[in-house]
């Protein structure tokens, strides 16, 4: 199994970032009900503005995912909340990429980015992201005993919404 480590992605990563972060959009294209949007004429999906956030607004963390020192993937957590209540955590966005998927990858980098985070965590994972879902409900259950999961459908969120405290 490839060693993990996260590496903060300061000002000078984050055109890795965002380089990865096509690849998580086009990922995202399987759990899209309509299509949403175009690619651009370069070939790129057009920029998603609340990622510039990760690099300017207090609390957000964007990092990068190494294994065996290869980019492999990112974790941005920021203070954001979707079911609205207090939050002092939330998963922003987390991507594994295709070729470091089901070898325990995404469950070292996420239990090293929340195990070191004490307080309240929320995620939230898109309704169609079955794969997703069965991932974020292990890694909840091994870092809190008690998990509170919210299904919401609205303009705000469909989904699931993970909930639990890091003691
Ligand atoms: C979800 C994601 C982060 C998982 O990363 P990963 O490195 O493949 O996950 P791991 O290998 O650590 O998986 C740990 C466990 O989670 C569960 N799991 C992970 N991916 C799963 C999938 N596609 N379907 C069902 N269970 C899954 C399994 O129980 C797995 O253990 P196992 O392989 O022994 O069965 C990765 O698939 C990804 O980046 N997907 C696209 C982006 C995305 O959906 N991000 C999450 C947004 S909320």
């Amino acid at each position: 199994m490839p060693k993990v480590t996260l590496e903060p992605a300061g000002a000078d990563k984050r055109a890795t970032v965002e380089n990865l972060f096509q690849l998580y959009v086009h990922d995202f294209t399987d759990f899209w009900t309509e299509r949403r949007v175009e690619l651009g004429e370069d070939g790129r999906f057009p920029p998603y503005p609340p990622l510039a956030a990760y690099w300017s607004e207090p609390g957000a963390e964007p990092m990068l995912i190494r294994a065996d020192g290869q980019v492999a993937g990112f974790v941005l957590i920021d203070r954001h909340s979707h079911s609205g209540l207090p939050t002092d955590f939330n998963m922003g966005e987390f991507f594994v990429a295709r070729h470091y998927r089901r070898e325990g990858v995404g469950r070292d980098a996420a239990l090293e980015a929340i195990q070191v985070r004490p307080g309240q965590w929320e995620l939230a994972v898109a309704r169609r992201n079955t794969g997703a879902q069965a991932f974020w409900r292990r890694i909840a259950a091994a870092v809190a005993p008690e998990v509170e999961e919210i299904d919401r459908d609205d303009a705000v969120w469909n989904g699931l919404i993970l909930r639990f405290v890091v003691a």
